[in-house]
């Protein structure tokens, strides 16, 4: 069942090319030209009358909404708030017409999302759920759906969940912006061509794997880690992070780059391992001053940025490096070598990968 892997963890992770695929498929015309989606068929009106969205999430699919929330701004305008749901449901959230709540779940069966749904239909708006789960609630409840092709996700730590829904993400934004004419629009080919590269590439970044095991070996027994980024590598450190915490136990924080100086700099002493990454171009002098200022408090720096860049390596301790996609899509290899480095740093440590103290694969209650 585990295919041959140590842990179902691991399978996952090594099956998300697949999974990419899979929730590409059917989606994307033969012409390579527009984004097909049967499940939301929605008139140019329709799409046209959205003013805003709210995307309400927990944990890893939290995550994944922010980097959403990146596409979706950049390719259409439209406003988007992207809000952890045990906090929405219960502040009485201004929800006005024609809004549009995107609830992201694997399970789709998390209450505290579940809530949300149910109360943002209360008020009026339209929900759009992705969700992993075919027939699970929030797809019942939901007006519309979009289904992960990642199949059954068993390990707690969510990682091929996380990808698939940021390429369904990536395709609604696609979508949004070619219905509506929006800016993006004319974009829309080439996105299209990029998203259908990622399998393969998502393929090469796996084979980062032997030296994440190395770099998490070398620092199993450290208490924390910073994970720093700017833009989507920004949110890409949150999971980042969260995946080391849940499955090593290890102490970790991500910080968006520039907001280090503003107190987090006190805790980058000798040695402490800082994962930087740096994706995107508009923002590279900007976070690479950041990671000069953690070397100079002598951290240890590993840097997650594009192949062929011939820089890094002069600031960085370590370079681990993803090949080249538009800037706006790294999120789907970047986070790969932030999950083997999770999944080593907790073999390492002989913790149980894929059942982590006080976890549960799905939170259902609150
Ligand atoms: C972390 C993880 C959790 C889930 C969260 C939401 O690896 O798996 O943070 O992402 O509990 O679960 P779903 O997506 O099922 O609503």
């Amino acid at each position: 069942e585990k295919g041959g892997y140590e842990h179902f963890m691991l399978k996952e992770i090594h099956e998300q090319p697949r999974a990419i695929r899979d929730t590409l498929s059917g989606r994307i015309s033969e012409d390579g030209q527009r984004v097909v989606l049967k499940e939301l068929n929605w008139t140019t009106e329709q799409a046209a009358s959205i003013e805003r969205i709210h995307i309400v999430a927990c944990g890893t699919s939290w995550h994944a909404g922010l980097v959403g929330k990146a596409a979706i701004e950049k390719l259409t305008r439209i406003p988007v708030d992207v809000e952890i749901a045990s906090e929405y449901r219960y502040r009485d959230p201004i929800v006005p017409d024609n809004t549009l709540i995107i609830v992201i779940s694997q399970s789709g069966e998390t209450a505290d999302t579940l809530a949300a749904l149910r109360e943002s239909k209360q008020r009026g708006a339209r929900v759009l759920a992705i969700t992993n789960v075919l027939g699970s609630s929030a797809n019942r409840e939901a007006d519309y759906t979009m289904i992960t092709m990642a199949g059954p996700e068993i390990a707690v730590a969510s990682t091929k969940a996380y990808t698939t829904q940021v390429v369904v993400l990536y395709l609604f934004a696609c979508y949004l912006a070619q219905q509506r004419g929006s800016i993006g629009a004319s974009q829309v080919p080439e996105i299209l061509q990029a998203l259908k590269g990622l399998p393969e590439l998502a393929e090469r970044v796996l084979e980062t794997a032997p030296s994440l095991r190395q770099f998490a070996e070398k620092y199993k027994d450290k208490e924390d880690a910073f994970f720093i980024g700017r833009g989507v590598d920004y949110a890409v450190a949150l999971e980042g992070s969260l995946k080391l915490k849940e499955i090593s136990y290890i102490h970790a924080e991500a910080y968006a780059a520039g907001e280090l100086k503003h107190g987090t700099l006190a805790l980058i002493t000798e040695g402490i391992p800082v994962i930087a990454l740096v994706t995107q171009d508009d923002l590279y002098e900007k976070t690479v001053s950041n990671i000069v200022e953690v070397k100079a408090r002598d951290a240890y720096v590993l840097t997650l940025a594009w192949q062929g860049d011939g820089e890094i390596g002069k600031y960085a301790d370590e370079v681990i490096t993803v090949p080249r996609t538009m800037p706006f899509l790294a999120p789907v290899l970047s986070v790969i070598p932030l999950q083997l480095l999770a999944y080593y740093a907790s073999v390492a440590r002989g913790n149980d990968v894929d059942k982590p103290r006080n976890l549960a694969k799905s939170v259902t209650v609150e």
